[in-house]
């Protein structure tokens, strides 16, 4: 490789694992002898249909999704699925409850509110997203269709520890950036979906898991290109599937398999973000943004007191490598997005350089 691979913090689009880069670009004129690229291949062929199945079984064992729930590939990310949501299941009551703890499930439940009606069943606004409400402060609708929730707040740093007890109304979840890097119960949940560009495969895709029976109740506006239930049918091929997503996504998953799966991911989730962590909490000059138990470990948020100090910071960590460090506009600072595939290395690298700019400025 002509130049060092950088310590990339992006928050999405990210870091995507070595040998999976390596192996796509060794695969990338001539997959497995078919003397065509991925890229190439008609999704209807004998092979690119092997390659989509393998995905879809390996994200089954891996994730360890049930009978009662069938994987769709969709195009245009999450927020794609932001309209797809209650465009499919908003119609059975027409209402439909929205958990309100950063910026992307705000958009949801704006989204939702142009096909019916929405209801806040709770909100951190009033802290800027810092933490999340406790059970006790989510109030339910008797009617609701869904209830939506989005399990890592990745611009504010902060993550569900629990998943809300909803009763018999379906929960919904946006897991876009916390996907595969823990085990979910899966039979709690009526629908997931994740933008692929975190966790999974280049940007372009979400991957939705949906109970089967949620799905055919769409309202008839919904584009047939939105349609739950055809997608299933279809097995996502109504139209010309993100063939190329799919097969890099086959490839993160044979790499998480070999690490050890999903419990390897969160052993160096919980790895990766400690150090980060320990390191702020001990910090003179650093602070964490985020309150103690609502913590993401996916993404970091933190800051100094000054705004300058915090500018002066990412400039001089992108200088050393550690690029994509400036936080999100919405709540300044700083954020390290610390996704399945950064290296522990990587994170323990950041802390010694943190060490040494507090020395400097403290
Ligand atoms: C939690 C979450 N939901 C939704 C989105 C929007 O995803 P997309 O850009 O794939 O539409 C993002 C993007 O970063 C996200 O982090």
């Amino acid at each position: 490789m002509a130049q060092e691979r950088i310590y990339n913090f992006s928050a999405g689009p990210s870091m995507l694992p070595l040998s999976v880069l390596e192996k796509a670009a060794s695969e990338l004129t001539n997959f497995n002898g078919s003397g065509m690229s991925v890229m190439e291949m008609s999704h209807r062929s004998r092979v690119y249909q092997d390659i989509f199945d393998e995905t879809k079984s390996l994200l089954k064992t891996l994730m360890n999704i049930p009978d009662t729930h069938e994987v769709i590939f969709m195009q245009g990310g999450a927020t794609f699925q932001f309209a797809a949501v209650p465009m499919n299941l908003i119609g059975v009551t027409g209402t439909a409850d929205y958990a309100v703890t950063g910026n992307f499930s705000s958009l949801a439940a704006k989204e939702a509110a142009k096909y019916g009606n929405v209801h806040i069943s709770t909100s951190s606004e009033d802290r800027n997203h810092t933490y999340i409400p406790r059970q006790s402060q989510i109030s339910l609708s008797s009617d609701a269709s869904y209830f939506h929730y989005c399990a890592n707040n990745t611009i504010y740093g902060t993550e569900w520890d629990y998943v809300p007890d909803t009763g018999s109304i379906p929960l919904v979840c946006d897991f876009s950036s916390s996907i595969l890097s823990h085990q979910i119960d899966i039979s709690k949940y009526g629908v997931i979906y994740a933008g692929v560009q975190k966790n999974m495969a280049p940007a372009g895709m979400a991957v939705v898991i949906i109970r089967r029976d949620l799905a055919g109740h769409e309202l008839p506006c919904t584009p047939t290109i939105m349609n739950y239930k055809i997608t299933i049918d279809k097995d996502s091929m109504y139209n010309t599937p993100p063939t190329y997503n799919i097969y890099v996504l086959g490839l993160v998953l044979k790499w998480i398999q070999e690490m050890g799966g999903i419990q390897a991911m969160d052993d160096l989730r919980r790895e990766r973000s400690s150090l980060l962590y320990d390191f702020l909490d001990n910090s003179r000059l650093f602070h964490g943004c985020a309150d103690r138990e609502a913590r993401s470990k996916m993404n970091v948020t933190f800051r100094t007191d000054s705004d300058t100090l915090d500018s002066e910071f990412s400039k001089d960590a992108a200088s050393h490598g550690f690029e994509n460090l400036k936080g999100h506009r919405l709540v300044g600072g700083m954020r390290a997005s610390i996704y399945n595939a950064m290296p522990v290395e990587g994170v323990k690298k950041l802390v010694e350089f943190m060490k040494d700019f507090e020395s400097k400025h403290s």
